[in-house]
């Protein structure tokens, strides 16, 4: 007998959010964002909030509480109580603590939508986690995520595939404390301006533009408030160009969307800067599609999917490239977990490209439950 679809179980989706990382709001935003938009005939949602503590919690479902308004970053509250995710393969319940109460059950979950940024989340460390326990999730596994994470990584995986990479250098630990004069001459080799960034941060938290070798111990101090490990690029002249990525559907080969630009408006901001991103709406212009040749925008989509190849990555990606007076693209980065809001340039590329909002995450969710768990 068949069942139809009205009367068919309604897969349950843990939504993820908050978390640990610099990129805690951010999170939060692009939760109030999902929790609007997710359709509750398909799907049963169950919101839980990662406090910056690092404690999972119970949260809110209502959207509007997960919003920047006026400038002021939602946060997860911390509680005195602790969600558990399944803990072994096969298990599926999810339970929470309270202090001297035992273990109450919450349901079982079918699929995790991890919308979190940054180390902690985005970085293949929760990944990790799903994976021990045989639960299905939404975007790159552990080893995609760990390198879309990782700056020097990236760039070593983007090289070793053809992918065009600007000069960059890597400093690790203690090799600007023990070598000033060596990493001051590597750096030279790099030209000005140089971006100084930490390995493994997002939301440009911690870069800063050097325009003078003077400020290179400042600009690495920065740095290193986020992250150890950091990497110094050359600056690349070009226009900021991002192209949305998608997994293909039953194997096909992975989509790419349209491009979209980021034209930083304001001259106060000299690069796409935390600020600029979610703070001052003045300060930049996201346009979507981007005014590229046709030649340029097919060139820029080749990229953006092979990049996506390159690391293996699944679900879903945003590369980000620049695209030289000359017409040379050349990748930033990729993310793995985009920005994810509706005006965020991921969903807005997409919208561009065919795709609305909630078909998009619809979309992402059904890759998700469609794939294997497991090595693939
Ligand atoms: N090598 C570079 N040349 C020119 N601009 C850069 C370079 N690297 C970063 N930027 C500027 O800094 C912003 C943030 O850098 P990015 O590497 O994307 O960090 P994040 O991972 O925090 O987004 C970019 O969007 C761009 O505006
Ligand atoms: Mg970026």
């Amino acid at each position: 007998m068949s069942t139809s679809a009205a009367s068919a179980p309604r897969p349950r989706v843990l939504v993820l959010f908050g978390g640990r990382s610099g990129e805690h709001a951010i999170s939060c935003a692009t939760a109030g964002g999902v929790l609007r938009a997710i359709d509750r005939e398909r799907y049963d949602v169950l919101p839980i909030g990662i406090t910056p503590q690092g404690r999972w919690v119970r949260v809110d479902d209502d959207p509007d509480l997960w919003r920047i308004t006026d400038g002021t970053l939602p946060e997860v509250a911390e509680l005195p109580e602790r969600v558990l995710l399944p803990q072994e393969a096969g298990a599926r319940e999810v339970r929470v603590i309270e202090p001297g109460l035992p273990a109450a059950d919450l349901g079982t979950v079918d699929v995790v939508l991890p919308l979190l940024h940054g180390p902690y989340g985005e970085d293949g460390t929760l990944q990790g986690m799903l994976e021990l326990a045989d639960v299905r999730y939404v975007g790159a596994g552990v080893l995609a995520s760990a390198v879309g994470m990782d700056k020097h990584f990236m760039k070593v995986a983007l090289a070793a595939a053809g992918l065009p990479i600007g000069p960059f250098a890597t400093l690790r630990g203690d090799d600007w404390a023990a070598d000033r004069g060596g990493i001051r001459d590597r750096v030279a080799a790099l030209g000005l301006p140089l971006f100084v960034k930490p390995a493994r941060a997002g939301s440009s938290l911690g870069i800063t533009r050097v325009t003078d070798p003077a400020d290179l111990p400042a600009a690495i101090a920065e740095a290193q408030r986020h992250d150890p490990k950091v990497v110094i690029e050359a600056g690349i002249a070009g226009r900021e160009i991002e192209c949305a990525v998608l997994g293909g559907r039953g194997g096909a080969r992975a989509r790419a969307s349209l491009p979209g630009e980021i034209v930083v408006t304001d001259a106060e901001h000299t690069f796409y800067d935390f600020e600029a991103k979610y703070l001052d709406e003045e300060a930049v212009s996201l346009r979507c599609p981007a005014d590229l040749p046709a030649e340029v925008t097919a060139r820029v989509q080749d990229v953006a999917v092979r990049t996506f190849e390159a690391i293996d990555c699944e679900g879903l990606a945003r590369v980000d490239v620049f695209v030289t007076d000359a017409g040379e693209v050349i990748v930033n980065e990729i993310n793995t977990m985009p920005g994810f809001t509706p005006y965020s340039m991921y969903p807005r590329m997409w919208q561009e490209s065919g795709i609305s909002y909630p078909d998009l995450l619809d979309e992402l969710l059904q890759l998700a439950l469609e794939r294997p768990t497991g090595l693939r």
